[in-house]
């Protein structure tokens, strides 16, 4: 695997892959790496003749000063993973060399921007869309992979795409969890042992709500899960959603459909962690 820190390198190889006819799939990170992001990388590494990573910790699109300090940087550990799981070039580039210069620029996602992460960190996807937007162009992927995990981001990347008119495909990939439910994450890492235990609390969460879906009405299970969270000291829940997975706009009725998401994000400690599933309603 060959670790390529600048811009102008990134394009050279590319621009040879691409001659050469290869097809690039592409697996965008902010590194401390675990399964779930070496899981994007095998697929990509299954589908693609060449799999690029990049790790980058974006700091356009943290709202929380400190959240982006104590992000996790592990990247000689993160180098030594990509090996095991067929990547073959990373691009780690430094913040100066992503962004010579502010730029005017704004991206502006509408009603995208205006529920759960949207609201909760402003700026936050016109952070991503920058930065994603800027690695699709140096890149050039035919495949590019996201988490479901992040199923927001995911629609709000499909905008950019359609909007900007990338050619590419967009993969969402299922989230990959821990034995006892918990969505992998970065920011696990900062969780103490007590933390960790309660963290999976959202799952079961999650779990205990799409049993209700059929039978209770909606109002009633978003303010059964406030309540349920609500009693463990250490957890504050920040919202709980069920909305559609595409526009992920809130969903008032079941109505007709045949799928929804529910989302959470909560604090365990000063952590926070966001989760979803997609349920599909003709199979409960
Ligand atoms: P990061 O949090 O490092 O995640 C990189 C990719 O891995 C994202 O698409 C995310 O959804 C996916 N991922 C994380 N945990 C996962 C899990 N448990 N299962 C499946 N996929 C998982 O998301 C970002 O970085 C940034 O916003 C980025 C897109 C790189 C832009 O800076």
């Amino acid at each position: 695997m060959q670790v390529i820190e600048q811009v102008a390198s990134i394009r050279t190889i590319v621009q040879a892959l691409r001659c050469s006819g290869k097809r690039i799939g592409f697996i965008p990170t902010m590194g401390a790496l675990h399964e779930g992001h070496l899981q994007l990388m095998r697929a990509s590494a299954r589908e693609n003749h060449v799999t690029i990573c990049s790790i980058f910790v974006n700091p356009t699109q943290f709202n929380n000063a400190s959240d982006y300090k104590l992000y996790p940087r592990t990247l000689e550990q993160d180098t030594s993973l990509l090996q095991t799981v067929g990547c073959d070039y990373l691009f780690a580039p430094s913040a100066e060399e992503v962004y010579p210069q502010q730029s005017l620029l704004r991206f502006s996602f509408g009603e995208l921007e205006t529920v759960m992460e949207g609201t909760h960190r402003p700026g936050h996807f016109h952070g991503v869309a920058t930065i994603v937007g800027k690695l699709f162009n140096l890149v050039q992927p035919h495949k590019a992979y996201f988490g479901q995990k992040d199923l927001q981001q995911v629609a709000v990347v499909r905008q950019l795409v359609q909007g900007l008119g990338f050619d590419l495909e967009l993969v969402c990939h299922p989230t990959v969890r821990e034995a006892d439910g918990l969505a992998m994450s970065s920011r696990n890492k900062r969780l103490n042992p007590a933390q960790r235990q309660l963290a999976t609390q959202l799952y079961k969460v999650l779990q205990l709500a799409k049993q209700d879906l059929k039978q209770k009405p909606l109002a009633g299970i978003k303010s059964e899960v406030a309540h349920y969270m609500q009693q463990v000291d250490e957890l504050s829940l920040e919202y709980f959603e069920i909305a559609d997975p595409y526009t992920l706009q809130p969903v008032e009725d079941l109505g007709q459909r045949d799928e929804v998401a529910l989302c959470i994000a909560a604090y365990v400690g000063e952590v926070r962690l966001i989760d979803n599933i997609v349920v599909n309603l003709n199979e409960i």
